[in-house]
């Protein structure tokens, strides 16, 4: 037998029996490169539709698509081996009937090989989550903020400040939790509603901003790696990659000007030829 144990992919199931213990912690990547950067430091990476405002510039989720999604899936498990990769399902893909999201989460798990999909919304969601889940498909909720709500929310904003708000948000909580989800992203709540809803619900909470009350912590990887200017309030910059790219650029830039690069070490000389 090898001496290097074999790695092995973390499942729902265990992400599930994290409840109530050490935090799980968890990132978005969309990309094979920072999958591979992350994996052996996280329990679970999200494929978040966030790609579309992160990486393609888009004003909102909304316009993300299915394909979009399953082509950044694949990437994500391509460069991880140990995190449960979760793939979210985007705005049109899972809301007209439980048969829709089934047909189409059923592709983003046989065409990406990654172990859940993520589906947003609370009580009007839940049908179609029971429905996934009672056909194998590992589903994790996402209530509070739901950004493919945004036309109808009319902006991203914290929910749950006032008390008289928190019966939608519960019942959001225990529909999505009774329907079998291994675990719930809870987004830009106020402290004492995530830690009520992470009191009620037996899945795992996992927050973005949504206070240290949560059983986890998600964050998209690029706003906490300092590669967006703009950032909501919950977010903290763990590095400053965006200094650290112009620099390099900057430098390059720099050096194809004065003609400095490419110096003699980047450049093939001919062949000596025979005697
Ligand atoms: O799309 C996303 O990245 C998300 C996380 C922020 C939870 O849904």
């Amino acid at each position: 037998m090898s001496a290097q144990a074999e790695v092995r992919r973390i499942t729902a199931p265990e992400i599930r029996a994290r409840k109530g213990g050490e935090p799980i912690v968890t990132l978005t990547a969309y990309h094979a490169h920072t999958a591979a950067l992350a994996d052996d430091l996280v329990e679970l990476l999200l494929v978040g539709d966030s790609l579309g405002m992160v990486m393609h510039g888009m004003e909102t989720t909304v316009p993300v698509t299915l394909e979009m999604m399953i082509i950044q899936g694949q990437a994500v498990v391509r460069g991880s081996k140990r995190a449960l990769v979760v793939v979210d399902m985007p705005f049109g893909s899972y809301e007209a009937s439980p048969a829709q999201a089934f047909e189409n989460s059923i592709r983003v798990l046989k065409e990406t090989g990654a172990g859940a999909v993520k589906l947003e919304g609370g009580v009007r969601t839940a049908e179609t989550i029971r429905f996934l889940t009672e056909r194998g498909i590992p589903v994790m909720g996402h209530i509070g903020l739901t950004p493919q709500s945004v036309l109808t929310l009319g902006g991203f904003r914290a929910q749950g400040r006032d008390q008289k708000d928190w019966d939608i948000f519960l019942a959001d909580a225990k529909a999505v939790d009774e329907a079998g989800c291994f675990s719930i992203v809870v987004e830009a709540v106020a402290e004492p509603l995530a830690a009520k809803i992470t009191e009620l619900v037996k899945a795992p909470t996992i927050g973005i901003g949504a206070s240290a009350v949560c059983d986890g912590q998600i964050l998209v990887m690029e706003d906490m790696l300092g590669l967006n200017e703009r950032v909501p309030k919950f977010v903290k910059k763990y590095g400053s990659l965006k200094d650290h790219i112009r620099g390099a650029i900057e430098g390059y830039a720099a050096e194809v000007r004065d003609r400095s690069f490419p110096a003699p070490e980047h450049t093939y000389s001919m062949r000596k030829a025979a005697e």
